[in-house]
């Protein structure tokens, strides 16, 4: 028995006004500093129901930590919300998925959360996620990802229970965002597609899901980078949460496990970290996921097609200005070799390296990172 788990969506032009709609009285919104400086939360409230009352936390830090949510967790229990939005990127919407789960059942420990514990949500209030960038999938997954500095990891709160109600998806947000996000969050969401359909956990709806936003993704993607053509947003942005909803019921591999664990030991953006190590990941993986890599092959457009899919990546890679190499990054190379055994260390702990296609073991992994140039 399986399930095929997500969000009711509303999506496209005015899906934002689909809140006005909701009969929700005490509304929480959870979002942060750049969404408030792009006059995004604005736009939010005047599609809010009129005469609601509303609270917003709008703090939420870039990768959030499980204190920087426990923090804020007083003042929801005193707002007693019934309707929690979260918006923003996936840090502010992973950061409304734990204050739903800490605001509904304050008796637990975020980290005794599992998914196969029954969580009785839904008590109190509602979940709303609402996406400013098209990438992380958030909106649509049933994990959410907390930071733990002190261990310097990333922890990953899941449950079926804290998928949204539902998902908007409504171009208007994603209108004005920059050329540098912009790519970085789509390539996020190239990598969702590429390993949820590829997943050891592959299944028929993470396939389609997968096929269907890799062609929605790469057949728009440079429009939107050329003129921003607004059209071509919208489908990257539908491509990006059918991303999410395909890793989310397959899960993610090993560009995945490499790019959390580079991300915990460099500062650099999660789509710029996964997106650097995918075409190594992909030639490491041919010969075991040939029918899954030729049928997203054929997904991009045909004039980036190559060979295989790792050669049809870094063509298309190239062509959106995506780094290929770890200079482009940013990242000093003295200073990565210095932190490579803590890299394979923690890539090795992560889900990705179990739904990998091919098994990789510490000497196999270790390779990878060095084989980044
Ligand atoms: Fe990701």
């Amino acid at each position: 028995m399986w399930y095929f788990r997500s969000p009711s969506i509303v999506y496209g032009e005015d899906a934002l006004s689909f809140l006005s709609e909701l009969h929700y009285e005490r509304i929480l919104i959870v979002t942060d500093r750049n969404i408030v400086k792009a006059g995004l939360l604005s736009i939010l409230h005047s599609n809010l129901p009129s005469g609601s009352k509303n609270l917003v936390i709008d703090n939420i830090p870039e990768e959030p930590t499980v204190s920087d949510v426990t923090d804020r967790s007083k003042q929801v229990m005193e707002f007693s919300p019934d309707l929690i939005i979260g918006m923003g990127g996936g840090s502010s919407m992973d950061a409304a998925k734990a204050l739903f789960v800490m605001y509904e059942r304050p008796d637990l420990d975020l980290f005794d959360i599992t998914p196969l514990v029954h969580l009785g949500l839904r008590k109190k209030s509602r979940l709303i996620l609402v996406p400013t960038t098209s990438g992380t999938g958030s909106e649509c997954t049933w994990a959410a990802v907390l930071s733990d500095r002190d261990h310097g990891r990333k922890n990953e709160l899941a449950s079926p229970e804290i998928i949204a109600d539902y998902a908007i998806l409504d171009p208007v947000l994603v209108q004005k965002l920059p050329q540098s996000i912009t790519r970085n969050t789509a390539v996020d969401a190239i990598t969702h597609a590429v390993e949820g359909h590829s997943s050891q956990w592959k299944n028929p709806y993470s396939e389609a899901m997968a096929e269907k936003a890799l062609r929605l993704i790469t057949h728009n993607l440079p429009a939107v980078l050329r003129d921003g053509n607004m059209k071509s947003r919208e489908m990257v942005h539908i491509g990006a949460s059918m991303a999410g909803l395909s890793f989310s019921n397959s899960q993610i591999g090993l560009a995945h496990a490499m790019g959390h664990s580079l991300g915990a030991h460099f500062r650099i953006a999660h789509g710029m970290s996964v997106g650097l190590y995918l075409p190594y990941v992909v030639d490491f993986n041919q010969d075991y996921s040939v029918e899954s890599y030729e049928i997203l092959r054929q997904c991009f457009p045909e004039k980036y097609r190559g060979e295989s899919l790792g050669e049809t990546i870094r063509k298309f890679f190239r062509e959106i200005g995506q780094p290929l190499d770890l200079k482009a990054t940013g990242i000093d190379r003295d200073e990565y070799d210095l932190n490579l055994s803590g890299m394979v260390g923690l890539a090795e702990e992560s889900t990705g390296i179990i739904t990998n296609p091919r098994e990789a073991d510490s000497q196999e992994i270790l390779e990878l990172f060095e084989a980044v140039e």
